[in-house]
């Protein structure tokens, strides 16, 4: 894949910066009681990351105006609820797996009962501090991060798993709720929690929206891509388990090249999206050519 655009890497390091203050400040101290949780905690929150989620909070929030002081509970909130998500879907009853953000996943680390409840713990803490911007982004949050949303997507996914695979519209249609599901649903509600932060009008959320369900979906067939394609020590987890654990993906329902060029459509259906928002957001322009074209 092609090196990613300049302005969306700086826009990540400030994303990496500005959330990381924010999780600091939200999370409780290593030595707070439960320490064990806690560091648990840390660990999965503190291994590097890309802070996507944060950095289209950001951009959402500024592309209708807003300012990072309108928007900080919020990227320390998206990065909280996607790390438990991780942490989870890492479980020997889920994906089964020993490699995450470059070294060993929670489990690994402490063991199976502290990662559930260092999960548990993240996920109810995203919601505190997402509490702070205003009750409907606790609600689009909490439709995102639910049985509508990522955890619909990941039950499907585990349903799915050693299915047959073929380029049926059934076999589609069912990829594709797996993936808005399980990924675009968080991607698509930062860049919403970020308009609203912001203070966006109807119009501006709806084209947001647009703009993240697109991204969204177009971030997992990237991730189906590198998982087929990339070495462990670019990705910083252990890549070939989809084809290995009969995951339904793009690449195993329409092939490397078609899936490459489906994340690209939906790249230029995000692009389109954006419009209405003018130069302000190009920011998230520039991200969603990074979700597309990354290496990690
Ligand atoms: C991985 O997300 C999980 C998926 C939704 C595919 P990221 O690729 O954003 O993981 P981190 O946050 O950079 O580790
Ligand atoms: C998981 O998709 C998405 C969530 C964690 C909700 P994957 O299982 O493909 O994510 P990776 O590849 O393990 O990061
Ligand atoms: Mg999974
Ligand atoms: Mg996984
Ligand atoms: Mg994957």
């Amino acid at each position: 894949m092609t090196t990613p655009p300049p302005a969306a890497e700086l826009l990540l390091r400030e994303a990496v910066r500005l959330a990381d203050a924010a999780l600091e400040l939200t999370l409780p101290a290593a030595d707070a009681w439960p320490a064990r949780l806690h560091q648990a905690m840390r660990y999965s929150v503190f291994a590097g990351g890309k802070r996507l989620r944060p950095a289209l909070v950001l951009a959402g929030c500024r592309a209708v105006g807003g300012s990072y002081a309108a928007c900080a509970p919020a990227l320390a909130a998206v990065e909280l609820l996607h790390t438990y998500t991780l942490v989870h879907d890492d479980l020997p009853a889920m994906d089964d797996d020993d490699l995450r953000r470059g070294r060993p996943t929670c489990h690994k680390a402490f063991d199976e009962a502290t990662a559930i409840l260092a999960g548990d713990a993240l996920q109810t803490l995203a919601f505190e501090a997402l509490a702070e911007i205003s009750g409907e982004a606790v609600r689009v949050l909490a439709r995102a991060a639910g049985s509508r949303g990522v955890v619909g997507g990941q039950q499907e996914d585990i349903d799915a798993e050693g299915s047959p695979v073929d380029a049926s519209p059934a076999c589609r249609a069912r990829l594709e709720r797996i993936h808005r599901g399980k990924t675009a649903a968080l991607i698509r509600a930062s860049v919403e929690i970020g308009g609203l932060s912001g203070g966006a009008t109807p119009a501006q959320r709806a084209a947001l929206v647009a703009y993240g369900e697109a991204i969204g979906l177009a971030f997992q067939v990237a991730d189906d891509v590198l998982d087929a394609t990339a070495d462990a020590a670019t990705l910083g987890k252990t890549p070939g388990k989809d084809a290995e654990q009969g995951k339904l993906t793009y690449v195993a329902v329409h092939g490397l090249t078609a899936a490459r060029a489906e994340a690209e459509r939906l790249l230029a259906e995000a692009l389109v999206a954006l419009v209405p928002l003018g130069a302000a957001a190009e920011p998230l322009a520039a991200l969603g050519r990074f979700v597309v074209q990354r290496d990690r």
